[in-house]
């Protein structure tokens, strides 16, 4: 019987992949047991190795369920016909290995596990018989990690309030109550005009933030009462949905009557959308 939501267990991990398109893809764990690391972080520390982790207990506790449930990579994007998401590869490594480690995958394909490697401050290593998929991996690694992945360590809020910093808001407050309710971060544009801005979700593997129905909701609820204060609402968080889930259509049905804009706070484009916001 498959461990549902909640229920926490110690298991290793075996992966079957399983397909349903649209939304996220769940991949089954298919032996469990313990998560074990070949040595312990006493152990790596007494023999003078590496034993920072990175793993959070949130995410600990999330990658004990037998169903993990990622979004799926597309094809098309990556241009490699069955990659990974960052994020499956970017799990196991948290739990099975430490920072500055050596990551192997003698499969890499696009080079979704290197790139998971440097994100998560781990060194990586990778082959692959097709040379153009090697080409293809390189090109991915020279991305600069900073915009696409944020320190793994920092709080999502720090990281909006520098992002909004950067774009030209200036930072009036964070955690303000407004109307009864909890604004992560009140911000002013270049005209002066007051936004309020919400954050959400966390930069752990699975989608949390908008990507879900409930988290949308919880945020659309909070912009319906700010609405009365300003229409300048701003959300901004970790994951947002993908179009064709619940989430993604009632996101979709609201823009622009309860918020302004909805951005993904790692995705490359928010650098110049904020910009335009705070300038516009
Ligand atoms: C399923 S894909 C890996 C995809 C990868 N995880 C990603 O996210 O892009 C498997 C890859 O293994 C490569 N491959 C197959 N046999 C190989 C071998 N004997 N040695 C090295 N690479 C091999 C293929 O060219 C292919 O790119």
């Amino acid at each position: 019987m498959a461990k549902g939501e909640g229920n926490v267990g110690l298991v290793r991990v075996g992966i079957v992949q399983e397909r349903n398109e649209p939304g996220p893809t769940r991949y089954h764990r298919t032996n469990r047991d313990r998560f074990d690391r070949a040595r312990s972080e006493q152990r790596r520390t007494n023999e003078g190795l590496p034993s920072g982790s990175t793993l959070s207990t949130d995410e600990f506790l999330e990658s004990t369920l037998d169903v993990w449930e990622i979004s799926s990579e597309s094809a098309q994007r990556i241009g490699h016909p069955a990659p990974f998401p960052v994020a499956l590869p970017e799990r196991l490594i948290n739990l099975y290995t430490f920072e500055g480690d050596l990551v192997l995958d003698p499969f890499m394909g696009s080079g979704t596990t290197l790139v998971a490697a440097a994100r998560t401050g781990r060194r990586g290593v990778g082959y692959d018989l097709d040379p153009a998929y090697v080409d293809m991996a390189r090109e991915r690694l020279s991305e600069p990690p900073g915009h696409l992945f944020p320190p793994f360590d920092k709080k999502i809020l720090d990281i909006a309030v520098g992002a909004l910093t950067s774009a030209g808001f200036a930072i009036e407050g964070t955690n303000r109550r407004v109307a009864g309710v909890t604004v992560p971060i009140i911000a002013r544009d270049s005209a002066d005009a007051r936004w309020f801005v919400d954050v959400t979700g966390g930069f752990t593997v699975s989608p949390g933030g908008l990507a879900t129905t409930d988290g949308v909701l919880r945020s659309l609820g909070k912009a319906a009462i700010l609405g009365r204060e300003s229409t300048n609402i701003l959300l901004l968080t970790s994951h947002l949905p993908q179009p064709a889930t619940e989430a993604g259509r009632i996101l979709k049905e609201t823009h622009g009557r309860l918020f302004v804009e909805a951005l993904e706070i790692a995705d490359d484009t928010t650098p110049a959308a904020l910009r335009a916001l705070a300038h516009r």
